[in-house]
């Protein structure tokens, strides 16, 4: 008989009989004639109900079974008499895949998410873990659902480069070199190497998509992106995945209908895609979830420049550990005061000084500031980056110049604006970002199955 999955069985409207499934054990009671076993087999957040009774032939193995060990199961789905669940299996046959020893540690108790860090291996076994990871990955698929109806095509842009997109030279190198005739040679000689130049992994892959835009009309990228920034922040991981779409014929106000959306959409999926897993989120993690759930898809997201922010910040009553003036990065404080605390909801925040956004953002009239947009949410931050591109060749080569870029090494992203240039636009979201938005999680090393940081590469 084939295997059921519980998600599965939890779903069916009426007694189906026969059932068979595989799952491991979460909990266990022995009675005096029989013994109930909770069962999980990481398909949906419930587990399901088994009764084995005294009768089966291995009851004296079934009875020492312990948290964490893993069987397959024959009996019949009938209607469970108890309160809690609508469906209970009574065992005709159960086969003990493996028992696990006492040292299990994921007995049934609460345990810290600081403490399940340090067993992210088995984390995944937990309610709230295995949550988060069927949303994740429900989330990938809801992305390229977005897309595909929206008619974008995906690009896989390369994951090693040449280029440093965003300037901020926080790029982990690639290299073949033996570090024994580096340090012998006292050098690195990167023209001996295996590209025969400096190489490093992406920090976002706007560039390549910049390039399929101008051919493809609207594409987007989706995968890792690594940035060697030595921030321990609940924020920052050297490895994310980001999501980066690029639309040719597009401008600011465009791109920010198209994030708008695009959160909208993702919201509105997980909500009705995951209910059980994202309930659990709402109940024990973040009790405000449904009000923020409910700002999203209900309000028009707020759109001010960066000058009016900063404003706002200045005439704010809340001390800021880093000083508002005109010209600053905003820091997570100020973004999170802006969508917390003074509008409440997801704002857009355009129009950045030049000095602080990178060579490609579009130049406004002002000459001072850049086509630049953030989306700021409330708990998170920054959740969305991005621009209108400079799309006029002569101004991205004094931009360029300005900010000692050797244009040589960019003499293909220069071509796409010589030959039939056109306003296009873009933005990258941090996936994981997105995933504490809507579990209410705020350590952003609890959304990413294995997180690596600085000082830290476990699993
Ligand atoms: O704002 P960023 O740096 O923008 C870019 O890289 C643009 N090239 C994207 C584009 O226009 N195509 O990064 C985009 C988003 C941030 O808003 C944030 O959500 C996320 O990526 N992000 C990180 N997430 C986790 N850990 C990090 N270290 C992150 N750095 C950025
Ligand atoms: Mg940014």
């Amino acid at each position: 008989m084939e295997r059921t999955k519980i998600n599965v069985v939890l779903k069916l409207e009426k007694t189906p009989g026969d059932i068979f499934i595989k799952g491991w054990i979460r909990t266990k009671r022995n009675a005096k004639e029989f013994s109930f076993m909770e069962i999980n087999d990481g398909s949906c957040l419930n587990n399901i109900q088994v009764v084995a009774n005294n009768d089966l032939a291995n009851y004296a193995d079934i009875e020492k079974l312990t948290t964490g060990s893993s069987a397959e199961i024959s009996g019949q789905l009938i209607e469970s008499p108890g309160k809690g669940q609508k469906w209970e299996i009574q065992a005709t046959q159960i086969d003990i895949i493996s028992v696990a020893p006492d040292d299990y540690p994921l007995q049934k108790k609460r345990h810290s998410d600081e403490f399940l860090r340090t067993i992210a291996h088995l984390r995944p076994r937990t309610n709230k873990y295995g949550a988060v990871f069927r949303i994740r990955s429900e989330m990938a698929y809801a992305v390229h659902k977005f897309y595909k109806k929206k008619g974008f095509r995906y690009l896989t842009a390369p994951l090693i480069t040449g280029s440093d997109c965003e300037g901020a030279g926080e790029m982990f190198r690639v290299t073949s070199l033996d570090p024994k005739s580096v340090k012998k040679q006292g050098k690195m000689d990167f023209t001996q190497d295996f590209f025969g130049q400096e190489t490093n992994l992406t920090v976002s892959g706007q560039l390549s998509g910049e390039m399929f835009a101008l051919a493809l009309g609207d594409v987007y990228t989706f995968g890792p992106t690594f940035r060697a920034e030595n921030s321990n922040t609940s924020r920052h991981v050297a490895e994310f995945w980001m999501l980066e779409p690029e639309m040719a014929f597009c401008d600011l106000s465009g791109n920010m209908d198209h994030g708008e959306e695009l959160v909208k959409t993702l919201t509105q999926h997980a909500l009705k895609e995951c209910q059980d897993d994202m309930n659990l989120f709402s109940n024990f993690v973040d009790k405000s979830l449904p009000k923020l759930f409910d700002t999203i898809l209900n309000s028009d997201f707020i759109r001010l420049t960066y000058t009016e922010a900063i404003d706002i910040l200045q005439k704010a009553k809340t001390k800021f550990d880093y000083k508002v003036e005109y010209g600053i990065d905003l820091q997570s404080e100020h973004e999170r005061y802006l969508a917390e605390k003074h509008f409440k909801r997801p704002v857009f925040l355009t129009d950045y000084p030049k000095q602080i956004k990178p060579f490609y953002m579009r130049m406004n009239d002002d000459g001072k500031t850049v086509a630049a947009v953030d989306l700021l949410v409330p708990r998170i931050g920054e959740l969305i980056g991005g621009s209108q591109r400079e799309e006029r060749l002569n101004v991205l080569e004094s931009r360029m110049d300005e900010m000692k870029l050797p244009k040589k090494d960019y003499w293909w992203y220069l071509d796409s604006r010589r030959f039939g240039s056109v306003p296009h636009s873009g933005f990258g979201m941090g996936f994981e970002r997105f995933l504490m938005m809507i579990t209410g999680i705020k350590n952003i090393r609890d959304v990413i199955p294995f997180p690596r940081t600085p000082g830290s590469i476990d699993f």
